[in-house]
């Protein structure tokens, strides 16, 4: 049987495709204060604007296509059984042929009823205020934001609880709950983080391998090393 590779990423991941990280420009993101466009409150104030914010965003990623740091985990299904819980909202892992992808912070490409979070629609084109669910009520892109609930939570935990193996890519693991999610591995699990500005990681149990690279160089480095290890254990 194949041994559980879990994979967190981050914006680090999407970076070499052509996405901004959100704390590499100041707490700006692509231009706007992130209170704005991320928060219940940035939407009650304005929702026009947060509407056409995620409308560029979604423009955006049609735009763009995953980098090799996206095809190499899709790669290492042929010998892991990969995981990938993603804080990231665009859909580059998917296109990328990653087949097992949690979407921790929601996803661009769909939408939800501002009454109903369970009542969710895939959506490609822009979102309007003239756009509402089948009970009249307006939509919102399906992306949780700052201050909301992480309905993709407890998944992520059992997910983290089974691994063998846990990679963490191009995050700066300031925002939880998603960076608590590495103190739910199995005390045994090898961690390898990629990132080119790797934090420290505090109280932690588990042997760690830093590798300081962007995503598509650290991901080969990753390849190998993983490789390495099951010819080793054959
Ligand atoms: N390859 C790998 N990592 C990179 C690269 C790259 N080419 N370029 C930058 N990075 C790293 C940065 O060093 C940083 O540690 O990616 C990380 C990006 O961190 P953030 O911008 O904070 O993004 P992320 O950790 O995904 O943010 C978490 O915050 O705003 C919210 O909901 C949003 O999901 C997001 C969450």
């Amino acid at each position: 049987m194949k041994k559980k590779l879990v994979v967190l990423t981050g914006a680090g991941i999407s970076a070499e495709s052509g996405i901004k990280t959100f704390r590499d420009s100041d707490g700006l993101w692509e231009g706007h204060n992130v209170m704005d466009v991320a928060t219940p409150e940035g939407w009650y104030k304005n929702p026009e604007l947060v509407l056409d914010f995620y409308n560029q965003r979604r423009k955006q990623l049609k735009e763009v296509s995953p980098n090799s740091g996206h095809l190499i985990l899709a790669e290492l299904e042929k010998y892991f059984d990969v995981h990938i819980i993603t804080q990231n909202v665009d859909d580059l892992h998917e296109r990328a042929g990653s087949t097992n992808v949690l979407h921790l912070h929601g996803e661009l490409l769909k939408v939800r009823s501002t009454q109903d979070m369970n009542y969710i629609l895939d959506w490609n084109d822009d979102l309007f205020m003239t756009h509402l669910d089948k009970n009249g009520n307006q939509l919102r892109p399906h992306i949780v934001w700052f201050g909301e609930e992480v309905p993709a939570l407890e998944e992520a935990i059992e997910i983290a609880e089974q691994a063998d193996y846990f990679a963490v890519i191009g995050t700066s693991l300031q925002v939880y709950p998603a960076a608590g999610l590495i103190s739910y591995t199995p005390a045994n699990a090898p961690l390898f983080y990629i990132d080119p500005k790797p934090i420290k990681i505090a109280n932690l149990r588990n042997k760690i391998e830093i590798i300081p690279e962007v995503a598509s160089k650290g991901m080969e480095i990753l390849k190998t090393k993983l490789i390495e290890i099951i010819d080793r254990t054959l």
